[in-house]
This record gives C-alpha cells, structure tokens and sequence, in this order.
C-alpha cells in the first residue's frame, strides 16, 4: 500500500478529485466504486465544481456504490441514494441508468445482492474505487469479523457504527440495523483503490492498519493484499504512526 500524506481535508480532497478527474477524462469507459459517509464529501464538491466550470463529462462512467440501508425509501434523506444525488449526480452529466446502489427496499434482500454483485462482473469489474474506513476498521460495512471471501451481502451493523451514523439522523433508535454492502472479496476485485483516512478520530485505526497483521478482525487490513491502493491521509490521522 502506498500512502500519501497531505496536509490537512482541503488537500486530501484536492488529490483525490485530481485523481479520478484524471481517470474521467482520460478514459472512453470507466466503471468507478463510490462511498458515502463525511469523508468524500470534499471530493464530491470539487467534482462538482469541475463539472461547472470544466464540463468533465460522465457519459462514459457507471457508478457502483459500497453500500446502503435497508428500509430506507431513495427520497429519504439519511438513504445513501439520497446522499449520492444531493452531493453529486444531481450536478454532472451522468445518464441515471449508469449510476447503481444496492435496493435496500428489495423485496428479497438476498436476491438483491447477487444481482448487484452479478451487475459489478457484467460490468467487467470496478476499475476505480474509493473507500472510507470506520473507527473499527470496517470497509463498506464490512464489520470485523467478516470473511475475506463475502461477496455482496446483507449485514447486521455494529452498535459503534449505528452510533457513529447516528449523527445524520434524529436519535439513534432511526438508525437502521441493517445494510446492503459489497463483500470484501467484491471490494478486493476492484482493479484501483483509494482508501481516504481522514482526522485524529482515524488515527489509531490507520496505526492499526499500518502495524497489525492481515486478520479479519481488522477487516480493512486485507487491503495490504492488493496491488494497487493508495491510502490518502491528513497530517492528524498520521498522528501516531508518526
Ligand atoms: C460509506 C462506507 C463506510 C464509510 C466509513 C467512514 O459508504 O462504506 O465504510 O466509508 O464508515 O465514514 P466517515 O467518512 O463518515 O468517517
């Protein structure tokens, strides 16, 4: 894993939307992996902005998303499908069948992960995929202790998480118990990731990440198997490792 340290968010958003505008504008077909949460959302501005003033165009690029809540509508907006329209595909040219999020409204739930997972390989996989990381070191949510070999699958989310989350929405008990995720062997099959870890709150896991072994407690720590991730860190998160 290869990390690159910058000084502070604005920097940390700055490289990163430099990077996939790069990869956007360079390329005749893209398939990116997005997520949500506080981290990206610098990143999503600044494509925005680009969008305005630079008209980087998203005909070519299919979106997949890490993850949703189950029992959320789309018009609610704690749903990641929500998120992802307010802070980025309401304000780029992306054509709204390119842009997937795992239904968690779907009748059978089930069903629905092995069609968002089959959606991925139809696609020919991720080329570009962007992750946060939770203070318990879950990707997507990806809670410690789930297998290295999940595919796309329902999960039941940690309490730390659902209070972290918690902060979007009225009180705690609105907080869904469950989501939709990619499993960690979908994530692991992306051909590029960007793993953004952002503040003091994040330093201790990125410490983790750096110095523990590869173990599914950790399950973040998978990442050190593939060829091509880039961490994207601020100065504060470095903290300790440093
Ligand atoms: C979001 C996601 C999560 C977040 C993680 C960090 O789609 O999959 O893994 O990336 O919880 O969240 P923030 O950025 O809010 O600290």
């Amino acid at each position: 894993m290869k990390i690159i340290e910058v000084e502070d968010y604005k920097a940390l958003t700055k490289k990163t939307s430099e990077i996939i505008i790069e990869r956007v504008s360079q390329s005749t077909s893209l398939t990116l992996g997005l997520a949500t949460g506080s981290t990206p959302l610098g990143v999503y501005e600044n494509l925005r902005e680009d969008f305005l003033n630079n008209k980087t165009s998203y005909q070519h690029v299919q979106t997949f998303n890490l993850d949703e809540y189950v029992g959320l509508h789309k018009e609610n907006p704690n749903s990641y499908y929500y998120y992802m329209r307010e802070n980025l595909f309401n304000h780029i040219d992306i054509p709204s069948d390119q842009i997937h999020i795992p239904n968690g409204m779907a009748e059978d739930l089930e069903i629905e992960c092995q069609r968002y997972e089959g959606l991925i390989e139809q696609v020919g996989g991720i080329d570009l995929q962007l992750l946060g990381i939770g203070v318990n070191g879950h990707i997507g949510f990806n809670e410690p202790g789930t297998a290295f070999d999940s595919t796309t699958h329902v999960v039941k989310l940690a309490e730390s998480t659902r209070r972290a989350n918690s902060r979007f929405f009225h009180d705690l008990s609105e907080v869904p118990t469950h989501a939709i995720t990619m499993g960690i062997a979908t994530i692991m099959k992306s051909k590029q990731i960007i793993l953004l870890v952002y503040g003091l709150k994040k330093a201790q896991i990125l410490h983790d990440l750096m110095t523990k072994e590869i173990n599914e407690e950790l399950p973040a720590s998978i990442l050190k198997k593939h060829p091509n991730v880039t961490i994207i860190a601020d100065a504060k998160a470095m903290s300790i490792i440093k």
